[in-house]
């Protein structure tokens, strides 16, 4: 009998959710637990886009290898009582150094999209960014979020279309752009070709069938109105009546002749911050010091453009040497753990950037899916930041990190 008290008094039954969307969350620890939810719960050709990155995957995993090969070098007993994980981006403070990168199509891993993400972001005090291929407009985000937001621009051959989406987001409270530069053509994506992806997707009888598997999203998808490029203005929107294939929708519209002069016509045309997100070489970022933007965004795409780009951080205390007291920098690719992210600043980044992490916490749990992604990465930010023995993250330089495979 007392055996059967003492257990009575060790064993505590884990709190049930009646919610099954805080049940699905109660289970996951990080972003790899939220990817495998949201692999369960979307279509194959949803999962595949979002997850999938081009030709061999190769620097998609190189993305992740990168920061594996960074161990730290920790400190003790210094205190770390008080932990500060705020720091200053373009000037003003963000929570902790992180920023939602832009993705287009949000609506297609969960109806709420990129309202879910920018409300989310707000609550979270980090910078959105909009996409151009977004599928919600600058009208709409601005509507949800009073917090810091930038729209990123992906440079169409239509200059006059360009010059009105800059005009809404300044009107709209949009604080920086973001030009993407690193997407003159679309990057071959084989899972892409091979599921004959199209967007909106499309509603066959291979979504029907795993739909069956998958009623959640097929419920969401087909209850919420049609998904457009809403950004984007009259024929070059889309729309649900003609789904396209994505390669050749970009390669028809955007702009394969940006060059470098192209930055200054944006600089006569947008007052605020920008931002250039595509840079994968320390030439390439001493020019963008040379052309005057505010901030750099050393990114390959998460590997969805060139594979064999190298890893982005490997790139930034080369990059931080170099232009590091001109522009600020921002780590962009497999950025999967707070951890990550001490990393890439005590290299030299101001920031991190992610894109598939918070489409499978959307995925896997809605706008609830990101708050808990996001609520772990800052946690996961503070607690390596009092176990390597760092107070502030304004302390963090490279005296915590120890590069086991420098190259
Ligand atoms: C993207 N990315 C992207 N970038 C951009 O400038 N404009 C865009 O519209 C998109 N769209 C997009 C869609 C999807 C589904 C993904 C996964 C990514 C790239 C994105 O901003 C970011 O660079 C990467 O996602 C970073 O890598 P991780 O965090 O996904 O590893
Ligand atoms: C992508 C484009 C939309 O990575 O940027 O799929």
């Amino acid at each position: 009998m007392s055996f059967l008290r003492n257990l009575r008094t060790t064993i505590k039954f884990r709190e049930v959710h009646l919610n099954p969307t805080q049940r699905r969350l109660a289970r996951a620890a990080n972003v790899e637990d939220l990817r495998k939810i949201a692999r369960k719960r979307l279509p194959k050709g949803v999962f595949d886009y979002i997850d999938g990155a081009a030709d061999t995957e190769w620097t998609m995993r190189e993305n992740s290898s990168g920061f594996k090969r960074i161990a730290f070098r920790p400190r003790i007993l210094r205190d770390v009582s008080n932990i500060e994980t705020k720091t200053t981006l373009l000037g003003k403070t963000i929570d902790f150094p992180l920023v939602l990168a832009p993705t287009g199509f949000g609506r297609i891993a969960h109806s709420q999209g990129e309202l879910a993400v920018a409300r989310s972001a707000d609550r979270a005090n980090l910078p959105y960014t909009l996409s151009t291929l977004g599928t919600r407009s600058i009208e709409e985000v601005s509507a949800v979020s009073k917090g810091r937001k930038w729209f990123q621009v992906y440079v169409w051959k239509d200059r006059e279309l360009l010059k009105e989406m800059l005009q809404r987001a300044s009107v709209h409270g949009f604080e920086a752009i973001m030009i993407t530069v690193d997407t003159p053509i679309l990057g071959r994506r084989e899972r892409d070709i091979r599921n004959g992806f199209t967007l909106p997707p499309k509603i066959g009888i291979d979504t029907l069938l795993s739909g069956m598997i998958r009623p959640g999203w097929v419920w969401d998808f087909l209850r919420a109105e049609p998904i457009t490029f809403a950004n984007v203005g009259g024929s070059h929107q889309g729309g649900d009546k003609s789904p396209i294939y994505l390669s050749e929708y970009i390669n028809g519209q955007f702009d394969p002749s940006l060059s470098w002069s192209d930055v200054e016509w944006f600089q006569k045309h947008w007052k605020g911050p920008i931002i250039l997100k595509g840079i994968q070489t320390v030439a390439d970022a001493q020019l963008a010091a040379k052309a005057g933007v505010d901030a750099i965004a050393l990114s390959n795409h998460g590997g969805r453009q060139l594979d064999y780009s190298p890893a982005m951080v490997d790139l930034v205390a080369p990059v931080a040497d170099a232009v590091g007291d001109q522009v600020e920098i921002i780590c962009d690719g497999g950025i999967r753990h707070g951890s990550d992210i001490v990393k890439a600043v005590a290299l030299g980044a101001r920031a991190c950037m992610l894109g598939r992490p918070y489409l499978y916490a959307l995925g896997a749990g809605g706008e609830a899916g990101v708050d808990f992604l996001l609520e772990t990465l800052r946690r996961g930010f503070g607690d390596t930041l009092a176990l390597t023995g760092t107070k502030k993250t304004s302390d963090l330089n490279r005296d915590i990190v120890h590069l086991r495979d420098h190259r």
